[in-house]
């Protein structure tokens, strides 16, 4: 099950017990970059490692045990494991005991690559192997020399996804795993690759989570997955029945997902939107990635501009006033300057919101990087600063219409002296003033300004 592959590098033994006191109360931090899958990977490394007597710290300065959890969808994020290891130089030097951990998609990616170019690295653990950090840590705890290292970046081709620890601190709103890994292999995508395979938890085990949740004070759940709407569970349970499920059988006030993907958007799905819509946000994201037919082919995305748009209009149809965001590529290989316009039409066609667009950016082991009419930088630069422009000024005029508006705002921080922000139902972060005592509760607020990524008013009496 796990890598062994040179002299130096041991095999976590996960058949031994683990002893439960391995972390001695010793700390650890975490540093983390990347999407919501990897914030919460490191919610849930903490849970585990504090399980087995690790305490969580605010700075590496403080930490007896470094994890650098990193992504790799979209950067070269190699390049930032290491610098990042590199400012910690000084630290081993002090202490030769500090344990320098790296995991997450690039673990998955580079496994014992890692080690051989950066001697400080301890070990490299994949997005499967989360769970058995103690096992991993025990191993290293009880090694002969520093120079044996560990590898645990094998994927489990087991089914279900088990998700054995809860978030820390969850707050007034969190995160709920459903599935892991991807079979959609976009051709621009390395999740497939670094996340594996598509798994989904079993279902009684989320419904057990996310009671638990509501019982520590969590209002609002974000089921999360790379691909949430292909969920299936064991019991034959698919993504609609889990969200009607969640929805009516769980004490929730909010309910969100993602991310979905356009081609399993399906009529089944729309009618528990429709069923369910006091609990479910009247916010969608669904990426889009490209406006343009041929190149949505040639990202293999399953589906045509038209079908996209057909999609839109039946969520729209179905939930009022929703609100939409989407995820966009530019200058993807062989990208005319024509196709890139269908993308910019289609951002002011569907009236996003919110966009989160980026540059096309080659990733290992993928198709498309293989692709020869790559696009060059500056070209990719200047269309992605064109769509941002296009964008930019649209949506400030889109969100005026929330000025006069009262929303339901659920408020999740204290921001300072009488200060709070929260969330409305459509996913807009607002500001405004009022006693901490509101945390965790929903209150009317009337906006009188809204700009695109914020709001700001006041609790109506
Ligand atoms: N280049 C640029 N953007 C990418 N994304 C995924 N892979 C790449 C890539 N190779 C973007 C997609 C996806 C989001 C999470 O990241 O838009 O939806
Ligand atoms: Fe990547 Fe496509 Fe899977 Fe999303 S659906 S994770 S873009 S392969």
């Amino acid at each position: 099950m796990n890598e062994m592959s040179s002299e130096n590098l041991q095999s976590p033994d996960s058949l031994k017990p683990v002893n439960h006191d391995i972390g001695a109360g010793r700390g650890v931090f975490i540093s983390t970059y990347g999407c919501q899958m990897n914030v919460n990977d490191s919610e849930r490394m903490y849970s585990i490692l504090e399980m087995s007597n690790f305490m969580p710290v605010e700075s590496a300065e403080e930490a007896s045990l470094i994890i650098i959890n990193s992504c790799s969808v979209r950067e070269k994020p190699v390049h930032k494991v290491y610098s990042e290891v590199g400012t910690y130089r000084e630290l081993k030097k002090k202490n030769p005991d500090l344990l320098i951990g790296v995991g997450g998609c690039v673990g998955q990616q580079e496994k014992e690559k890692l080690i051989k170019t950066q001697p400080l690295i301890d070990f490299v653990f994949g997005t499967d192997a989360i769970d058995e950090l103690p096992q991993t840590l025990q191993t290293l705890l009880g090694r002969q020399s520093k120079k044996e290292k560990v590898v645990n970046a094998q994927f489990h081709h087991r089914e279900p996804y088990h998700v054995d620890t809860l978030v820390r601190n969850p707050g007034v709103s969190t995160f709920v795993n459903i599935t892991k890994g991807c079979d959609n292999f976009c051709t621009f995508c390395v999740v497939p690759f670094t996340r594996g395979r598509e798994k989904s938890r079993p279902f009684q085990h989320i419904m057990t989570d996310i009671h638990s949740l509501v019982k520590r004070g969590v209002k609002e759940v974000t089921l999360v997955g790379q691909n949430v709407n292909s969920y299936k569970s064991d019991c034959g349970i698919d993504f609609p029945d889990l969200l009607k499920k969640v929805a009516l059988e769980t004490g929730l006030e909010r309910l969100r997902f993602t991310t979905s993907h356009p081609k399993d958007y399906n009529q089944k799905l729309m009618d528990v939107l429709a069923l369910c819509q006091h609990k479910l946000c009247d916010y969608v994201h669904l990426p889009f990635q490209s406006g343009n037919t041929r190149i949505l082919e040639r990202m293999n995305r399953g589906y045509t501009r038209e079908e996209y748009l057909e999609k839109i209009r039946q969520i729209k149809a179905t939930i009022p006033n929703v609100v939409l965001s989407t995820d966009i590529i530019v200058g993807f290989p062989g990208e005319t300057e024509e196709e890139f316009l269908d993308t910019v039409s289609m951002v002011k066609e569907v009236g996003f919101e919110t966009i989160f667009a980026f540059k096309y950016s080659p990733r290992p082991f993928t198709k498309a990087a293989r692709f020869e009419d790559q696009i060059d930088e500056v070209t990719k630069s200047r269309r992605l600063n064109h769509l941002f422009d296009v964008h930019n000024k649209l949506s400030f005029e889109w969100v005026k219409k929330y000025e006069g508006q009262t929303l339901q705002i659920l408020v999740d921080k204290a921001e300072g002296e009488n200060k709070l922000s929260g969330r409305s139902t459509q996913n807009k972060v607002t500001y405004f003033e009022g006693p901490e005592s509101l945390v965790g509760q929903t209150v009317p607020v009337k906006i009188h300004k809204a700009l695109p990524n914020v709001l700001r008013g006041v609790i109506e009496q």
